[in-house]
């Protein structure tokens, strides 16, 4: 759930269209001419254009999802409760035209973003400071969970959002080579530990503190252990999505940290032969378990196009990630191909996002990061019910 003020805004605004701040300011709201009732038809007729209109990456519309704050007629205020980026304009332009049609007058539009804290597993609570954790995790290894968690936080990053990346796959720790960084962290105080920062990324990795090139031997109470110090003994900055790079399989200790870190969302990344052999829907399974929404799948390495020809083939098989959504309710994020450009970025050390930001791979993170984002919103936006009832404020 949204916690205090905007919770109450959005249910507020769900049923009544004259929120209370356009009411309130009811003596020097403009009368127009000889027609006081124009204002209220001009309300209805917006509501009723922004109930029949879809917000992007969302299966909602405006009306339904909560995120009408002020509407008089002349004044329009949206909240929504994710970035929409590179589309945030456009929608910009697509509300004014809409609402000035059905208002028959122009209406002042202003969209902006408020990010809530979301609901976590029962008897947790969400860090201080980190507003939502969104873990990144796969049936198994070598998948490109790591690939996509780097790609993901740069995303919402360039969105807007203040964004943490922490690398908890003890096991093969990744993100220090993807965020080409292996800086120590600080530790002024002696206790805890500052993060890296890296492409305006706040980062923590296990990669960080240890000899990567020396194994070590993690058993499950101490990697449960290592992992809350790490998520729990960094000074996080106020963050609205700390993005969570798991280590891979489904077993008990994926499955005690699930239960142990209070986390809002989880996405699955996988690719088209591992839904064949259903790894990734028992990581789905695990996540319901413990009662953390799963906000979806990313199918990865899903085609590749011939740098020659530009033919796209289906090397492990299609269609995998639509059948898995349908059978088990779960949206796909979205696909990427395998594409070296992806690989060489990752491990470079500058992730395909930053380094070919305007690369049809990056376009397709980011709508990957708006989708997940979006998930994470809708769960509360679209809470209110799905038909509101509309009351239209008789002055
Ligand atoms: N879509 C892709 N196309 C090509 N290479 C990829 C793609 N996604 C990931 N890789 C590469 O595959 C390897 C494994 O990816 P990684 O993200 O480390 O997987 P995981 O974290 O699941 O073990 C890395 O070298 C990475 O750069
Ligand atoms: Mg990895």
């Amino acid at each position: 759930m949204h916690t205090g003020k905007s919770t109450r805004a959005r249910e507020r605004s769900d049923r009544v269209i004259h929120s209370r701040a356009s009411r309130g300011r009811r003596t020097d709201r403009p009368r127009s001419g000889s027609n006081p009732g124009v204002l209220t038809i001009s309300t209805e007729a917006i509501a009723a254009a922004l109930a029949a209109d879809r917000i992007p990456y969302l299966d909602s519309d405006w009306i339904s999802a909560g995120a009408v704050r002020v509407n008089d007629g002349q004044r329009l205020d949206l909240v929504l409760g994710f970035h929409l980026g590179d589309r945030h304009e456009a929608t910009l332009e697509h509300l004014r035209a809409i609402c000035s049609r059905a208002a028959g007058r122009p209406v002042n539009v202003s969209l902006s973003t408020e990010i809530g804290t979301h609901a976590v597993q029962a008897g947790l609570r969400p860090l201080a400071r980190i507003h939502n954790i969104i873990a990144v995790a796969s049936g198994k290894g070598g998948v490109g969970k790591s690939t996509v968690s780097a790609n993901l936080a740069l995303a919402l990053l360039a969105d807007g959002g203040r964004v943490g990346l922490l690398d908890a796959d003890i096991y093969g720790p990744s993100q220090p080579r993807m965020m080409g960084t292996s800086e120590r962290p600080q530790s002024p105080d002696g206790k805890t530990m500052l993060p890296v920062m890296a492409h305006g990324l706040a980062t923590m990795s296990i990669g960080y503190l240890i000899d990567a090139s020396e194994p070590t031997i993690w058993r499950g109470p101490m990697v449960t252990q290592a992992l809350q110090q790490l998520l729990t003994e960094t000074q996080w900055p106020e963050l609205d999505y700390l993005i969570i790079d798991l280590p891979p399989g489904t077993g008990d200790t994926q499955l005690s940290l699930v239960q142990r870190i209070p986390v809002s969302g989880s996405v699955i990344v996988t690719t088209p032969q591992d839904i064949a052999l259903l790894d990734a829907r028992k990581g789905l399974e695990m996540f319901r378990k413990v009662q953390v929404p799963v906000l979806g799948v990313i199918e990865n390495m899903a085609y590749h196009r011939c740098g020659n020809c530009g033919e796209v083939s289906h090397i492990f098989g299609e269609g995998g990630g639509q059948r898995l959504a349908e059978a088990t309710g779960v949206p796909v994020l979205g696909q990427l191909p395998l594409d070296a450009a992806i690989q060489l970025a990752a491990d470079g050390g500058r992730p395909t996002v930053i380094a070919e930001p305007a690369s049809d791979n990056a376009q397709a993170y980011r709508e990957i990061a708006r989708r997940t984002a979006a998930g994470l919103a809708g769960r509360v936006q679209g809470q209110g019910s799905r038909f509101p009832d509309i009351v239209i404020v008789d002055d």
